[in-house]
């Protein structure tokens, strides 16, 4: 981490920008901001709203920032992430920042959720993918002060750092173009995180791959001049709670494959490979955050490329539990290699399996382009998923799995086809052939197509990657109970 987050008694003396809440029933940044009152605040157009930010000069040169937070009546951590956020973007090119936000907790709101959601925000509003620019611009802040005191903050402002940090990760890995991060350079990453973050990475390749009987994931790599990988990720604490898999599709770019995409919709595919970045980053934080459960993690990585031995529509793949599929459109290549991993992670027989997957456009008509689909086979797991994500402020939202869908993927050769031919219910079909390959292990799937990559921002998030995920998976870890076999 490079910004140092910490609580501190008071304002410390040399302190470059302060910022400070307010709330849009009392347009005031109060004693400290005597320039931020409320004539001023609304002569700029500073309504408060959660998000927004209005910087004033104080006469000896410091710079306060007024954070809105909307209605007092709603202002939960979700509101302070957005302050915080918005007071990194606010703090341009300074290095010390401190904020008074933990004053403005409302009664009945947890100040330890707060302390974490705020330094989760600093950590994610200064984001920017810089790798690859010329002047990169990055932000400079260097050190934040969190100005309370009280139980727990500290521990929370350290944790919201580190599943920020994971969060950029992320972010990072799908920001980076297709051609550079390969499947190698993926597993590759994922051994020297494996080596810092003290669990560990196995990399299987092409004839590993083929030993083990990885049909799907062979079959999408074949139109590819890249060799494909797959790691298995492991972390245990002492006297796990139970065993949790976690599964991301890693396709490091989509080109749909002989069923080509159009120019426009190959935009972006880089971002295919958002459910396995996701994975890998929440292994990051793990050694740090120390959930009650063991954890593991199957990457199945490829590109989908269009080459002279690509898969041909027609062709009929063997999963590794046995099961054929007939590719009828090779752009519905996610379904495939996570039918391989999602089968290896059954072999390991946890307690839940939970994969991400950019899986379909389709979820993204469902939903919209910031919602996550959320479906599987298991009442118990889902409602946990559900309520990590909504504890962390991340949008999943539940779609069903029909079973009367379930025979429009009967294929005329082979066990299974892999698309349902027509135009309803994309993401339920996506689904329904997901869940032939868990046996019956509880089993949830976040269609994550949608909500990887921002087209707009807001101020915690930049353009691209968003993370999106990580913060759900740390939280479902961190709460995580065996399901319950439903009763009868
Ligand atoms: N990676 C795409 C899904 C996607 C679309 C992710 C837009 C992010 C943004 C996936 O592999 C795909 O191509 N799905 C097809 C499935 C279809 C061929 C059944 C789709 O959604 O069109
Ligand atoms: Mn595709
Ligand atoms: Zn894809």
């Amino acid at each position: 981490m490079s910004i140092a987050i910490q609580l501190s008694g008071a304002l410390p003396a040399d302190t470059e920008v302060v910022g400070i809440g307010v709330f849009s029933d009392h347009l005031s940044a109060g004693e400290i901001a005597k320039p931020l009152d409320a004539g001023f605040l609304s002569s700029q157009g500073f309504t408060a709203k959660p998000g927004e930010s209005q910087v004033a000069p104080l006469p000896d040169g410091q710079l306060v920032v007024a954070l809105g937070l909307g209605a007092r009546e709603e202002a939960g951590s979700a509101v302070f992430r957005r302050a915080a956020a918005a007071l990194a973007r606010a703090a341009g090119r300074k290095e010390r920042v401190a904020t008074t936000l933990l004053d403005d907790v409302p009664d009945g709101v947890d100040p330890v959720e707060v302390a974490r959601a705020m330094a989760e925000g600093v950590v994610l509003g200064a984001y920017r993918y810089t790798a690859l620019k010329s002047d990169p611009e990055a932000s400079t802040i260097a050190r934040v002060d969190v100005v309370g005191s009280g139980d727990g903050l500290a521990e929370a402002l350290d944790e919201g750092a580190v599943v920020a940090d994971a969060v950029c990760l992320a972010r990072d890995l799908v920001n980076q173009p297709g051609g550079e991060l390969t499947p190698r350079a993926f597993a590759d990453r994922a051994s020297e995180l494996a080596a810092a973050g003290r669990f560990t990475a196995d990399v299987l390749g092409r004839d590993a791959i083929e030993a083990e009987k990885m049909g799907g994931l062979l079959g999408v790599n074949r139109g590819s001049d890249e060799e494909p990988r797959f790691v298995t990720l492991a972390w245990e604490p002492e006297d796990p709670r139970g065993t949790v898999a976690l599964v991301g599709k890693g396709i490091t770019f989509d080109s749909g494959g002989l069923s080509l995409k159009t120019a426009e919709g190959m935009i972006g595919m880089k971002c295919d490979m958002a459910g396995a970045a996701a994975v890998l980053a929440t292994f990051s934080a793990l050694d740090r955050l120390r959930p009650p459960v063991r954890v593991l993690g199957f990457l199945p990585l490829t590109d989908n490329m269009p080459g002279g031995d690509a898969t041909r529509v027609g062709d009929v793949l063997r999963i590794r539990n046995g099961t054929t599929v007939e590719v009828l459109n090779t752009d519905a290549e996610g379904r495939l290699v996570l039918a391989d991993g999602l089968a290896m992670a059954t072999e390991a027989e946890p307690d839940a399996i939970v994969d991400l997957a950019t899986l379909t456009g389709a979820c993204m008509v469902a939903l919209g382009p910031g919602i996550a689909g959320l479906m599987g086979n298991d009442e118990d797991l889902l409602g946990q998923v559900q309520a990590a994500a909504d504890a962390v402020d991340e949008d999943v939202w539940p779609l069903p799995l029909p079973d009367d869908l379930r025979p429009k993927l009967d294929s005329e050769v082979a066990d299974l086809k892999n698309i349902a031919g027509g135009r309803w219910g994309g993401a339920l079909i996506a689904g329904i052939f997901l869940r032939e390959f868990v046996d019956d292990t509880p089993w949830a799937h976040l269609d994550i197509a949608g909500p990887a990559e921002a087209q707009d921002e807001d101020a915690e998030t930049r353009k691209g990657g968003t993370g999106f995920g990580v913060r759900t998976l740390l939280h479902l870890l961190a709460d995580f109970e065996p399901p319950q076999a439903p009763a009868g």
